[in-house]
């Protein structure tokens, strides 16, 4: 497989993968699983932070063409802007609105908002009310999985608001296609940000492609650029975007499609038939169904296999790592499936061979008698427990036993979970060696010897043991993949700190 685990933590960000997914097999069963059970969109999102450079009739038109030049292919067409054009162009007369791009934003299932509506296409009426999102939309590939378990097949297309706010760039993520009206010199300069952000993450930028817009044909220039879509062109491959052969014109019957007295907006393919602009909507279209075709799995496809497979392995190691625990407590040997209420602690040896789970009052009972010599008969003792319970909760035991002389001696120490060392106390283990402890020592003695004894009962050379405090009200979650993680980044400090 191509992903290093220890890449996945930041899997969020890590879009890269993506891309060496299509390249290599992404464990063929899985993926066959998953597309029986559901289809995956094909995402095309029309984006510029410039306002009236055609996105949204690009957007709106684009899904009448694709809709009409292939009847079965199921589109659907969505806008993160609050206009309603789309809610203008595609709402059928009298239709109930059940759900809208809000809605699916906070997590709806996005298919359940869709509405078939005029022409054929799909719609998810829009909303006033997305600036509360943008919150809630921390991570990038948020919009990616959503489209991805929507269950919806076909192509997605995306309006987008002029800005390159969170939820623009978890379009342009999303997307298979994406396409940036430009129509002037302001416009060209402003895609540089689209184009950077992309750099940024280390996201291949094939699906980025410039369109010119709103090209006025009357206009003509003196040299070799001789007019507007050239000059644009040029400008374009100067700074190394790519840009499509294919451009829109500027119509003043295009312009005319928004303003009836009906309060209307028409469709190119009805109203402007006899257009140039007709002809450069069906290339296009032609263009994108070509890529819909070329492409067996849309990148919302890989998103999710990825991320289903990523989970599978999480689950598989976390399995992993429940296997190997000790099935009792090493202080006072009760089995964990009979008694597991109390496990507060969680130990590891520095070489990983034992592992398991401590009962609160065990592990702090041992701690006092042991390192501190309190009994419970003494006055005090109440109070001083609930210090050494206290200290032991919030940070990290170390235990080595060290050996010079025929003498064993503990060194206990104890660390913040950033490695920084906070108490250290050397312990006598009189009679370790010869196993003849008695009395306040034999807890110790027991927790040492279980865990870090080996070949005919001799410890084993430089192995430590660490102690960690867990939350007794779920302790297994230690072992979950973030969280043992950053237990192994503690060990691995602690490790250092004492070498
Ligand atoms: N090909 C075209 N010819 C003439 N006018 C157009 C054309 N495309 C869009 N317009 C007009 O330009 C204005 C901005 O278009 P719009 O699609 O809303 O841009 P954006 O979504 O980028 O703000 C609208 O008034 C629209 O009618
Ligand atoms: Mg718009
Ligand atoms: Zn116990």
């Amino acid at each position: 497989m191509t992903t290093d685990p220890s890449k996945l933590l930041t899997a969020d960000i890590k879009l890269t993968t993506i891309d060496s997914l299509r390249s290599t097999t992404v464990i063929p069963f899985l993926r066959r699983t998953l597309d029986y059970m559901h289809a995956y969109p094909f995402i095309i999102t029309i984006s510029s932070e410039k306002g009236g450079v055609g996105k949204t009739t690009l957007a709106t038109n684009l899904a009448i063409y694709l809709k009409a030049m292939r009847e079965e292919l199921p589109v659907t067409i969505l806008s993160f802007d609050n206009h309603f054009t789309i809610d203008k162009m595609f709402e059928l007369k009298g239709q109930k609105r059940s759900g809208d791009v809000h809605d699916m934003l906070l997590g709806a299932i996005a298919s359940t908002v869709v509405h078939v509506g005029q022409y054929g296409v799909g719609y998810i009426p829009s909303s006033t009310e997305l600036s509360d999102i943008h919150e809630r939309f921390k991570g990038p590939m948020t919009l990616t999985r959503m489209l991805a378990e929507s269950g919806i097949s076909g192509i997605v297309i995306i309006d987008t608001r002029p800005d390159l706010n969170i939820l623009t760039q978890n379009a342009l993520y999303a997307a298979d296609r994406v396409l940036i009206p430009v129509k002037d010199m302001p416009s060209l300069d402003n895609c540089r940000n689209i184009f950077s952000l992309f750099e940024q993450r280390g996201i291949d930028k094939k699906s980025l492609a410039l369109i010119p817009c709103l090209v006025d044909e009357r206009i003509k220039f003196e040299g070799v650029f001789k007019d507007q879509k050239t000059l644009l062109r040029a400008f374009a491959a100067n700074r190394g975007y790519r840009c499509l052969d294919t451009y829109i014109s500027k119509s003043p019957k295009v312009e005319s499609l928004n303003t009836n007295p009906d309060g209307k907006i028409y469709p190119i393919l009805t109203h402007a038939r006899g257009t140039e602009v007709h002809g450069q909507f069906t290339e296009l279209s032609r263009d994108i169904l070509h890529s819909y075709d070329a492409t067996p799995e849309s990148r919302a496809c890989l998103y999710y296999t990825w991320l289903a497979e990523k989970e599978g392995k999480k689950k598989e190691s976390y399995l992993a790592r429940l296997e190997g625990l000790a099935d009792r407590c090493l202080i006072c040997g009760a089995l964990l499936a009979v008694q597991p209420e109390g496990r507060s602690f969680y130990y590891e040896t520095s070489d990983r061979t034992a592992r398991g789970f401590l009962h609160d009052s065990c592990f702090t009972d041992m701690l006092c008698a042991s390192l501190y010599g309190m009994t419970s008969d003494s006055q005090a003792f109440g109070a001083a427990r609930m210090v050494v319970a206290d200290k032991a909760g919030k940070l990290v035991s170390l235990l080595l036993p060290k050996t010079a002389h025929n003498e064993t001696t503990l060194d206990y120490r104890q660390f913040t979970t950033t490695g920084e060392q906070i108490f250290q106390k050397d312990v006598a283990l009189d009679g370790f060696a010869e196993g003849t402890l008695e009395g306040i020592n034999s807890r110790l003695y027991l927790l040492l010897n279980e865990s870090l004894a080996g070949y005919e009962g001799r410890l084993r050379n430089g192995i430590w043991l660490a102690v960690h405090p867990v939350d007794p009200a779920n302790p297994d979650a230690v072992l979950h993949e973030e969280h043992y993680r950053s237990l192994q980044r503690t060990q691995g400090l602690i490790g250092a700190a004492i070498a």
